[in-house]
C-alpha cells in the first residue's frame, strides 16, 4: 500500500496511527482486530508488516488506507485526521491519495488494462501525466498489455 498526499510540511509523518482499535461482533463475543495500534511512517518509508494469519494485517492496511474506520483511536495520513470522514469524503480521499494492490486484481473484467487506467482518472478529474494510463503503463513495463483485459494477464500483471 503507498499513501501519498499534498498537505503538511516534510516533517509531517506520512502515516500515523494512534491508539486503534478495530473490533468485530462474533455473536456476543468482542474480536480484536486491531488492539491498541501506534505506528508512525515517515513519507517515503517503506514498511513490510508481517505476521500470521489472523494477526490482523489486513485490517491495519484496511484502516490505514481510509476502507475501514477503527472503532477507536485516530488515523493521520500527511497531517490530515482522516478518522471521522463521513462515507462520501472517505471514498475520495482515497481516490486522490490511496493506492492499494490487491492480492486478488480488484479489476473491471470488461475493461483493457489501458481503459481501467483510464477510469480512476477519470473518476478523478485528473488528467495529469501523473495519471496518464500510457504513462502508467509504461513505468511498470506493462505497455505490451495495455489492449489486454483481466482474464488473459497473469496475477503479477493484474497487480
Ligand atoms: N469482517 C470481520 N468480521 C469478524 N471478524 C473479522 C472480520 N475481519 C477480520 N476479522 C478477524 O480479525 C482478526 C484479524 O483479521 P485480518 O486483519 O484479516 O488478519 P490477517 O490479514 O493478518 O490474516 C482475525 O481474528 C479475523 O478473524
Ligand atoms: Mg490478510
Amino acid at each position: 500500500m503507498t499513501t501519498t498526499t499534498h498537505t503538511g510540511d516534510a516533517s509531517t509523518p506520512g502515516l500515523r496511527l494512534s491508539g486503534v482499535e478495530l473490533t468485530f461482533r462474533d455473536g456476543d463475543q468482542t474480536v480484536y482486530a486491531l488492539a491498541g495500534v501506534d505506528v508512525e511512517v515517515a513519507r517515503g518509508e517503506v514498511l513490510a508488516v508481517v505476521g500470521p494469519s489472523g494477526a490482523g494485517k489486513s485490517s491495519l492496511l484496511a484502516v490505514a488506507g481510509g476502507l475501514l474506520s477503527p472503532t477507536s483511536g485516530t488515523v493521520e495520513v500527511g497531517g490530515r485526521d482522516i478518522t471521522g470522514l463521513g462515507r462520501r469524503d472517505l471514498t475520495r480521499f482515497r481516490r486522490d491519495h490511496v493506492g492499494f494492490v490487491f492480492q486478488s486484481g480488484n479489476l473491471v473484467p470488461a475493461l483493457t488494462a489501458r481503459d481501467q487506467l483510464r477510469l480512476v482518472g477519470t473518476l478523478g478529474g485528473d488528467r495529469s501525466r501523473r495519471r496518464d494510463p500510457d504513462h502508467l503503463l509504461e513505468a511498470v513495463g506493462l505497455t505490451h498489455r495495455a489492449r489486454r483485459r483481466p482474464a488473459t494477464m497473469s496475477g503479477g500483471e493484474r497487480q
